[in-house]
């Protein structure tokens, strides 16, 4: 199927490990979705292999569920080449990520490949810290960058539709 025959919106959401701040961008914009109406399959996975099967980090756990948000249930996974075909939309949380998937993206790929905060026009071209070896301070400023993206990028899909974002 060509880029243009998705009709269903579908994100996927990449860092390095998947335990912490994609699995939040996940959440993030699951709830996001939900209060723009949007339908959509939301999904996130890492670059690396280290954490696959785990749970995310507690420390993000904690962070979303203070914030109503359950990614408890979450697995980690390593990105894959089905994912290029398989999503419309892959959005990365660093510079780093966004390399790493580059090199690994397919030439026939038709997901639109970006960083998350290409989304908000005076962030673009911004990464999202690393959290992991940081506090619980670094983890609420993370998921303050990630909602407030994941809320744009929601409005940005239910006013301009999914083509056009990206
Ligand atoms: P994430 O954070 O990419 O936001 O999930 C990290 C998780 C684990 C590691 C690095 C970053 N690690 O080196 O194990």
């Amino acid at each position: 199927m060509q880029a243009s025959g998705h009709d269903q919106l579908s994100v996927l959401f990449v860092c390095l490990g998947n335990i912490c701040r994609s699995p939040m961008a996940e959440g993030a914009f699951r709830a996001a979705a939900a209060r723009h109406g949007l339908e959509c399959h939301v999904d996130s996975a890492g670059t690396a292999s280290y954490h696959i099967g785990n749970r995310p980090d507690p420390r993000a756990i904690a962070t979303a569920r203070d914030r109503g948000v359950d990614i408890g249930g979450q697995a980690a996974r390593q990105i894959a080449r089905e994912d290029f075909f398989r999503f419309t939309h892959i959005l990365a949380m660093d510079e780093a990520n966004l390399a790493g998937i580059r090199a690994q993206t397919p030439r026939d790929k038709t997901a639109r490949i970006a960083l998350l905060m290409d989304v908000l026009e005076d962030r673009r071209g911004q990464s999202i810290p690393d959290p992991y070896y940081g506090d619980e301070a670094q983890f609420a400023s993370v998921w303050d960058e990630i909602a407030e993206a994941a809320e744009g990028l929601a409005l940005r899909f239910a006013r301009e539709g999914i083509h056009a974002v990206l």
